[in-house]
């Protein structure tokens, strides 16, 4: 056999052999029969989930479920492949996604937008067989009767007692065919628990787990599970890892689309950017031309400055002469108008006495004149 047909098994209407696990090779898991695997989502945000949406595709082929419900629906990765597989398939098939949309402490709390974001995505698409339900998951529960889901995908908050309360609460509404997903079972970080859930499990029922993308487990819950299943179920050790293989490979193809995609829109960002950062360049040297200009009349004005500042200089110096020259004549002038204060106070007594003399010899002539006439 070649590797090809190793991992997609012996095509239909070839001679079946019996392998050394003694199982007919019509009786093996045949990947090929289930197509919706090779179908590209048409919506895929995070990097996560993406890597099961080629076996959820699958499995809704093989399970053709009548009622399926996801518990955790977030940006809506897992339950709008669902759906794009549910379209696929036609029949009367309802869906039914329900989440709070307001996140938990493992998705992160977010806004309305989500929703809304989500809403664009799903309304016109798919709404004519699937409701967004927001509400708790155990608000929720109340409306599904029991033994009604063929098809229940858990992926809620991960901690081992968030996950078994609602794997509890909703265990009752699946059906006798039902097969129940858990996301996240390959998780051992922080306080993520699911994997302690899904080793109960697993023990009890039959199942297939794919390790990759954080670990989907399927769980063939119903005690009659859909025949298609059978063959995956069945499988063993080797067949096991290469079916897991096979699917790891189809959504390892989606995650590098996905990251592919993610990268255009960075490159068209650069591109953007490179744009924009030409423009700038382009005002910048605007700038600098402008600046340039400024610096030259800057020059200009500053030897003004120095020309008036060092004409001032010389003018407080003219001013600082002319001062001190004017303090000189102003103490010569009070000088000058204290010596002729004085001249004059000595003439003036030399006046007096001059007529004072005068007047004592007048007496004195009268008197004698007086003697005389006696
Ligand atoms: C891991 S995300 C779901 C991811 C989604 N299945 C996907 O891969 O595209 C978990 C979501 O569960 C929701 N959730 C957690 N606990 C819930 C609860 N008890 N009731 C309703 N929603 C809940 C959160 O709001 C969050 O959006």
């Amino acid at each position: 056999m070649c590797r090809m047909d190793m991992i997609l098994g012996t095509p239909k209407g070839v001679m079946s052999m019996v392998g050394g696990d003694g199982r007919r090779e019509e009786d093996r898991f045949q990947p090929l029969d289930y197509t919706a695997a090779l179908e590209l989502p048409r919506h895929v945000t995070a990097i996560a989930w993406q890597e099961h949406i080629p076996f959820a595709m699958a499995l809704v082929e093989m399970v053709h479920p009548r009622v399926l419900v996801e518990l955790g629906v977030h940006t809506g990765d897992s339950y709008l492949a669902f759906c794009q597989a549910v379209e696929r398939i036609g029949g009367s098939c309802r869906c039914f996604g329900v989440d709070t949309w307001r996140g938990d402490e493992h998705a992160g709390f977010y806004g309305d937008e989500v929703l809304s974001t989500l809403r664009g995505h799903h309304d016109s698409a798919f709404g004519k067989f699937s409701r967004l339900v927001q509400a708790t998951f155990d608000e929720a529960a109340t409306h599904f009767e029991d033994g009604s889901i063929d098809l229940l995908h858990i992926d809620g908050l991960h901690t081992y007692e968030a996950v078994q309360h609602d794997w509890e609460t909703w265990r009752p509404k699946l059906s006798r065919r039902s097969v129940a997903l858990f996301h996240d079972v390959n998780v051992r970080e922080r306080d993520f628990g699911v994997w302690r859930l899904w080793a109960e499990l697993e023990a009890q029922r039959p199942s297939f787990m794919f390790p990759h993308g954080h670990g989907l487990g399927v769980l063939a819950f119903g005690d009659e599970p859909p025949s298609a299943l059978q063959p995956l179920l069945k499988a063993t050790g080797e067949e096991r890892a290469r079916i897991a293989a096979l699917y790891f490979a189809l959504g390892r193809g989606i995650t590098l689309e996905a990251q592919a995609r993610e990268l255009r829109k960075v490159a068209e960002q650069i591109g953007e950017y490179d744009a924009l950062a030409l423009k700038q360049k382009a005002r910048l040297e605007e700038y600098d031309a402008f600046c340039r200009g400024v610096r030259a009349h800057m020059e200009e004005y500053d030897a003004l400055c120095r020309g008036l500042q060092s004409d001032l200089a010389l003018e407080r110096q003219a001013a600082a002469t002319l001062r001190g020259l004017l303090a000189d004549a102003r103490s010569r002038a009070v000088s000058a108008e204290a010596a002729v204060a004085d001249m004059a106070s000595s003439r003036a007594v030399r006046a007096v006495r001059a007529v004072h003399g005068v007047g004592e010899r007048l007496k004195r002539i009268a008197k004698t004149t007086v003697k005389g006439n006696d």
